[in-house]
C-alpha cells in the first residue's frame, strides 16, 4: 500500500516531483528553465492568499498529488471569503488511492478554518463525480475569454 503525507508546498517540492504531478492535469512547461522562476515561485509562496497543498509519498519522498486554494474577500456577504480550487492532480500512476480526496479535503478545512462562506471550481465533465463524492453540486456555467 502506497502511503502519502498532505502538507503545504514547501521550494524543495518543485525539484521533487511537483511539476510532474501537474502534468497530469495539463501542459506545464518547465519553469527550471524559466529566467523568472524565482520570481514566480516568490510571488506565489509570498502570497498568504496562495494555499498549494500537496501530497508527498512517504517511501521516495515525491510528489504525487497536488491542488491550490486561492482566498477571495469580497465587498458583498458581509465581507465574505471565497475559496476557488484550482489545479488539482494526481501525478500518473498514483490515480485511484485516495490522493485527490485528501487534498481536497484538507482545502475543504482550510476554507472553513479561514472563515469561506463558499469553495468553487471548474472542472471537465469527466471529474463531475469525483467533486460530487466529495460534496460538491454541479451549478452554473463558466464563461471564457481566450486573451
Ligand atoms: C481527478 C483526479 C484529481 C482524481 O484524483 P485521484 O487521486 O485519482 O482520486 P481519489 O483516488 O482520491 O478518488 C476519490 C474518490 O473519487 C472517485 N473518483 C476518482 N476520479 C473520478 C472520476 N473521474 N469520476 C468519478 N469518480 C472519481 C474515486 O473512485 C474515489 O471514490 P471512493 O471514495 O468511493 O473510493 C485525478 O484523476 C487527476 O489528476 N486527473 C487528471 C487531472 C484532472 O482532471 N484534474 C481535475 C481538474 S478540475
Amino acid at each position: 500500500m502506497i502511503s502519502f503525507l498532505v502538507r503545504r508546498i514547501k521550494e524543495a517540492d518543485f525539484e521533487n516531483g511537483f511539476f510532474e504531478t501537474l502534468s497530469n492535469l495539463t501542459t506545464v512547461g518547465d519553469i527550471r528553465f524559466n529566467e523568472y522562476r524565482m520570481e514566480i515561485i516568490n510571488r506565489i509562496l509570498g502570497d498568504q492568499n496562495y494555499i498549494i497543498i500537496v501530497a508527498e509519498e512517504q517511501e521516495n519522498h515525491t510528489i504525487i498529488g497536488t491542488a491550490t486554494l486561492l482566498i477571495e474577500q469580497k465587498f458583498i456577504h458581509n465581507g465574505g471569503r471565497v475559496g476557488h480550487i484550482e489545479d488539482v492532480a494526481t501525478r500518473a500512476g498514483f490515480e485511484g488511492i485516495g490522493v485527490g480526496k485528501k487534498i481536497i479535503q484538507k482545502l475543504i478545512e482550510t476554507s472553513k478554518e479561514l472563515q469561506c462562506y463558499k469553495i468553487i471550481l471548474d472542472c471537465d465533465d469527466k471529474v463531475i463525480g469525483f467533486y460530487e463524492k466529495l460534496g460538491f453540486k454541479k451549478k452554473a456555467v463558466m464563461m471564457r475569454l481566450d486573451l
